[in-house]
């Protein structure tokens, strides 16, 4: 059985000068190893790009990495079969285009590797109703008679993807932060009932951008359950012209200057931080820069299209030769399932399950 030890005492701040997670023994050296799911319930945005795979693709010679379709996570409310399949298999194409290498990470499809949903039960079998009752997402949208019973024990299901992998880093936006703390507590809670089992992973914030925000509403994120002719949201898969036309028309405000003010001009503010991602300036430089919000739009929508134009082309190709596709994902299934089974073994083990 692994050694695990005591997570950090705040549950994000690194111990001083050691590894930022709890490590497994010293005989079992390895990287840190990182995992995200992305749910498949919409094309993906350029916030998803920026914030959350351009920095995953960037920390792969660094970390060992385990990105995944999380499809199971999209029927947790009414979906449509074929929908769901299409959007799955474009989220695992774009995956790739964007850089997620498999002689680096394991990429894969959720529901391909069972012990996901395996684990999940266990961990239902030691998870409170009074906690899941907690969780944001489940308060917003649960609680109506004919809610899915699985919007309620979904923080189980992403308890089980992040603990099957021995995560050490679980890279996730804002709004995820409550799961990634109740996987915390589920983690130490079976520890404690059942010895050590799980490594207990971290939160963290700092490998994700700051929010891209909708162009047509600063005010909230981009995001991809948005309506699909939201004018506010560009797409990975936008064509140039169409992602020209909606930064053109992005909101700004009834100054002229070009300053970076998230506060009082969050709408420039938010085209001078599209651009400082990707071009690795400071937002700030990047205004001083800029003379007209008719500049500063212009610069934008060049450099979102060049960012976006070789991705588009990249998944083109992959798309073009499916049963290529097919293969890296069932391979990708394969070595995530060689990772997972052994932990799901030492799961059902320690709970007193034939296994
Ligand atoms: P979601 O689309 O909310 O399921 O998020 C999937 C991943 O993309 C998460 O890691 C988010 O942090 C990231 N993400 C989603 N939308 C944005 C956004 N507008 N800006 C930055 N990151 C985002
Ligand atoms: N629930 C996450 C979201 O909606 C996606 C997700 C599923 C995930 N399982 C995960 C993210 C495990 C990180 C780790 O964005």
């Amino acid at each position: 059985m692994v050694k695990v030890t005591a997570p950090p005492a705040d549950g994000l701040a690194p111990p001083p000068g050691g590894s930022a997670s709890p490590q497994l023994g010293d005989d079992h050296p390895r990287s840190s190893r990182v995992l995200s799911g992305i749910t498949p319930s919409g094309s993906l945005t350029l916030g998803n790009y920026l914030g959350a795979l351009r920095r995953f693709a960037d920390g792969q010679p660094t970390h060992e990495g385990f990105f995944f379709v999380a499809d199971l996570h999209a029927m947790t409310t009414a979906h449509d079969p074929k929908r769901l399949r299409d959007l799955s298999t474009e989220t695992a194409a774009l995956f790739f285009a964007a850089g997620l290498d498999p002689q680096y990470s394991t990429i894969f499809v959720q529901s391909q590797v069972t012990a996901h949903v395996e684990l999940s039960y266990l961990l239902e079998c030691t998870a409170h109703v009074g906690e899941l009752g907690r969780m944001i997402q489940f308060k917003e949208k649960g609680r109506k008679p004919k809610t899915r019973a699985s919007l309620f024990t979904y923080p189980c299901l992403m308890a089980a993807d992040i603990l099957l992998y021995d995560t050490d880093t679980v890279p996730v936006g804002g709004d995820q932060d409550q799961h990634v703390e109740l996987c915390r507590d589920l983690a130490i809670r079976f520890n404690r009932s059942y010895g050590d089992t799980f490594v207990v992973p971290r939160l963290d914030r700092a490998a994700l951008a700051s929010r891209v925000a909708d162009l047509a509403d600063p005010t909230v994120k981009m995001s991809k359950s948005a309506d699909s002719r939201a004018a506010g949201v560009i797409r990975m898969l936008d064509a140039p012209a169409a992602v020209t036309r909606k930064i053109s028309r992005a909101v700004t405000d009834s100054e002229s200057a070009v300053r970076y003010d998230p506060e009082r001009k969050p709408g420039v503010s938010n085209l001078l931080d599209i651009i400082a991602v990707i071009t690795g300036e400071r937002p700030e430089v990047v205004a001083a820069g800029l003379s007209s919000y008719g500049e500063l739009k212009r610069v934008c929508a060049a450099a979102v299209v060049e960012t976006l134009t070789p991705i588009q082309r990249r998944y083109a190709d992959l798309v073009a030769a499916p049963q290529e596709l097919t293969a890296l994902l069932s391979a990708g299934a394969e070595r995530a399932r060689a990772q997972a089974e052994p932990v799901l073994v030492r799961a059902k083990q320690a709970m007193g399950l034939a296994s």
